[in-house]
């Protein structure tokens, strides 16, 4: 991802190579309710789900700790500067929290999830997309090299972990699935070498074997993880 310009979907990543993700569906399900009106897009950097979420008709408030970042997304919609550890908003603000790529950049994952659970209404979704350490690539590559696009990685989790964050703080995860290194190369590789955008069918087939095959060494995972509609303060109560 290029940090020096406002990112706008469709310019450095095609949207077709996009809607092959295994939570797209799920994504644009849940971003298409009529009852999610207001949504965070939490580490928004330079805008790319601000501008991706226009597809469905949704203007998302960008939030990262990155000013020079949220300078950039400011050209999609309403932008602050913060950290998502502490979020200066009031309780109960949000339909959607959405979080694509930033909590192993957070440092306190429990912390920043509190944040966020209490930030939803009640009955709104925390959407999760992240990288896990259940793949050995991942998990080693990260220790040789902590840091990712210039931003240190301060949090480390497998599947199994991130959904017990998410218990702790108070969610309950309603949807959960890992998908596999092979989605994280084709999203890096067609960048570089443009031919590799006309393998898609081929890489979506490959995804779907290995996803089967070694779910357990598997890189990503999304996540959708819901605060209880009777749960009003339960996250700062059990702070
Ligand atoms: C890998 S980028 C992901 C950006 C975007 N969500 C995406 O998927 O393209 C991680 C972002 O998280 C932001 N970040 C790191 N720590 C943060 C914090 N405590 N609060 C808010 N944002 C944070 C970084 O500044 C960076 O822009």
């Amino acid at each position: 991802m290029d940090y020096r310009k406002p990112v706008v979907f469709g310019e450095n990543w095609s949207p077709s190579r996009y809607k092959v993700l295994p939570y797209f569906a799920v994504e644009k399900a849940l971003l298409t309710r009529p009852e999610t009106r207001r949504i965070l897009d939490l580490g928004c950097a330079a805008g790319w789900n601000m501008s991706r979420f226009r597809q469905y008709g949704r203007c998302p408030v960008g939030l990262d700790v990155a000013p020079e970042r949220v300078r950039l997304a400011a050209v999609h919609g309403p932008v602050m500067v913060a950290s998502g550890r502490q979020i200066p908003l009031a309780d109960g603000l949000f339909d959607v929290i959405y979080i694509q790529h930033v909590l192993h950049h957070i440092g306190d994952v429990g912390q920043a999830l509190r944040e966020v659970y209490r930030c939803l209404k009640p009955g709104g979704c925390l959407f999760l997309v992240e990288t896990v350490e259940d793949n050995p690539l991942i998990r080693w590559g990260r220790r040789l090299h902590p840091r990712w696009l210039g931003d240190d990685i301060t949090a480390r989790f497998d599947f199994a972990g991130l959904q017990r964050l998410l218990a702790a703080a108070g969610f309950q995860v309603v949807q959960a699935q890992q998908y596999s290194v092979l989605f994280w190369l084709w999203e890096v590789l067609p960048d570089q070498i443009p031919f590799m955008e006309k393998l898609t069918p081929l890489f979506v087939a490959g995804e779907r074997l290995l996803a089967r095959a070694g779910r357990k060494y598997s890189a990503h995972c999304f996540l959708v993880a819901q605060k209880a509609m009777s749960a009003v303060g339960l996250a700062n109560s059990e702070q």
